[in-house]
């Protein structure tokens, strides 16, 4: 049910305000390290409907999704098989298929895999597309890939390092020897570095023609390796002013790069390309099998 509030108000290009966490979810979340034994799944299928105003605007097509992977995508022979196992709303999955690549897009949830279905119908693209978690894929009778994408922080979801390695290793069985897995997030020694924090987009974003404010709350542990915690919430805003929340809380582990190297290497990878810097947002990191 929608809640009545005034449309929030923004000023263009400036950062997210950033508000102190009240003490009750400034406390570190119990850490489930070592006593998990099965991996979580975080489905975002909440978030799916409202997914274009987490988006920046230049990654919500498919071609703006695959420039963002020129470098990689270019170096693909036209019909290359292409996996993305962390597909989302499908953008990048299109993207590749309209390249001329022969693309499977798999995801863990349901809502995902419908928006990449619709998406690749809408642009006559050929995508096949299942629904399938990390720790499922190794049971996919799939011919072998040339490349396999996980993308936009979707590894930190895996669990802590047992099972983000177990993740990495059905991602790297995947490939063809010499095939290359490419992996992008946030830096998470930065976001670390800043702590648990309540993020509000000061700029209303307009997707098909709505106005939504998006709101991050993160609740970050004092070990790396125990369980943190991302609410990530939607306000959508009416003429009316009326606000319709879509919200959704995941577990996430962060890693950093050089851990992220010994995970990649301990999956039968060998990296192969970094654009890790201490002072940038993101980065991509390329491994072959
Ligand atoms: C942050 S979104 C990124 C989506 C897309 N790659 C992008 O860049 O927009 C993370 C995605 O990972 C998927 N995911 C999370 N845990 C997963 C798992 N265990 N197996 C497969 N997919 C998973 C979520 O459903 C979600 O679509």
């Amino acid at each position: 049910m929608g809640v009545r509030a005034r449309p929030a108000h923004a000023r263009a290009g400036r950062e997210p305000a950033r508000v102190t966490l009240p003490a009750w979810r400034r406390r570190s979340p119990p850490s489930r390290a070592g006593c998990e034994t099965d991996a979580p799944v975080e489905t975002y299928d909440t978030l799916a409907g409202v997914y274009e105003w987490l988006v920046p605007e230049p990654l919500l097509s498919p071609a703006g999704s695959v420039a963002a992977f020129e470098a990689v995508v270019a170096a693909l022979e036209p019909g290359a098989r292409v996996l993305d196992c962390a597909a989302g709303t499908g953008t990048l999955a299109v993207g590749l298929a309209l390249r001329g690549l022969d693309v499977v897009a798999s995801d863990a949830s349901a809502a995902m895999i419908e928006r990449t279905r619709a998406l690749a119908a809408e642009h006559g693209a050929r995508v096949e597309a299942v629904l399938c978690a990390w720790a499922q894929l190794a049971a996919r009778v799939w011919e072998p890939f040339d490349a396999v994408f996980c993308v936009g922080n979707s590894l930190a979801h895996a669990g802590p390092r047992a099972q983000r390695r177990a993740a990495l290793r059905a991602m790297a069985g995947l490939l063809r020897p010499g095939g290359l897995l490419v992996r992008t997030s946030r830096n998470w020694e930065q976001v670390r570095e800043r702590g648990s924090c309540l993020l509000l987009a000061e700029q209303v974003v307009e997707r098909r023609g709505r106005r939504g404010l998006p709101v991050h709350a993160w609740t970050i542990a004092d070990d790396w390796d125990a369980r943190h915690v991302l609410e990530v919430a939607v306000g959508l805003i009416g003429d009316d002013g009326a606000v319709e929340t879509h919200a959704e809380r995941l577990d996430f582990w962060p890693f950093g790069h050089e851990v992220l190297d010994e995970d990649l290497r301990a999956a039968g990878l060998v990296p192969a390309s970094t654009t890790y810097a201490a002072d940038v947002p993101r980065y991509l990191v390329s491994a072959r099998r």
